[in-house]
């Protein structure tokens, strides 16, 4: 059988760096949820569909093909085969996918797919329904989170790093919105499943919790 871990958890609480350093080290698969559904919220954004009209959502969903590849230990993203890992990393784009993530069209096209990879391979995934909807069988499961303030820094660091001019006080309003939109949603709302482990990166860096997780996996599995 194959071992499925479910790391879920708030915007910026750094679960795709450490999902993906973990899934390195045990040869595992890494599955990036959010990037499924920053793929649609492309989608819609680029063919100007409002975040609100959800009969035109659900009716252009069956026209949008969402494919996963790995390529070098990374994941690969193709939207009706068009690779667009470098154009769905933008704050618009990650709080188009908050809004659109709502709705239960696109969520059912995105939670089947994620469970036919999750079949296949060994998978470190992650996302926000992960332990509780998408796989509520996975061997491991983590809530990794931090405070608000915590993850406002790190995306603020992040960006600076880029060269990007930013507002941490903005980013940080930015998080706590998306925080309020996933977790007061009426489907699959973010909330820590109740056999998961609880892990709080406020004060650890990524050697921190990377060690803190690798003790969480080896007493599970
Ligand atoms: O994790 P990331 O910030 O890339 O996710 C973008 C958005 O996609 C989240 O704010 C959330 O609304 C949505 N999402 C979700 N379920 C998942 C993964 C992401 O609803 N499993």
């Amino acid at each position: 059988m194959n071992i499925n871990v479910a790391i879920d958890g708030p915007a910026g609480a750094g679960k795709s760096t450490i999902a993906k350093r973990l899934a390195a080290e045990l040869s595992y698969i890494y599955v990036d949820t959010g990037a499924m559904y920053r793929a649609m919220a492309y989608y819609f954004m680029k063919n100007g569909i409002d975040s609100t009209d959800k009969e035109k959502i659900d009716s252009v969903c069956k026209d949008i093909d969402i494919t996963i590849t790995h390529k070098n230990g990374e994941q690969v993203v193709l939207l009706n085969g068009e690779n667009v890992n470098g154009l769905i990393r933008q704050e618009a784009v990650g709080n188009m996918a908050s809004k659109v993530s709502v709705y239960p069209t696109v969520r059912t096209k995105l939670v089947d797919l994620q469970r036919q990879l999750a079949k296949k391979e060994n998978v470190i995934m992650d996302g926000r329904d992960i332990g509780t909807v998408v796989l509520p069988d996975a061997q491991v499961k983590i809530y990794l989170t931090a405070s608000s303030k915590t993850r406002a820094q790190r995306r603020f660091d992040e960006l600076c790093a880029k060269g990007l001019e930013c507002d941490i006080d903005v980013i940080e309003k930015d998080i706590i919105e998306r925080d309020k939109q996933d977790m007061n949603r009426e489907v699959s709302p973010l909330r820590q499943a109740e056999d998961a482990v609880l892990l709080d990166s406020s004060n650890l860096d990524i050697d921190g919790v990377l060690s803190e997780m690798k003790r969480i996996i080896d007493e599970k599995i």
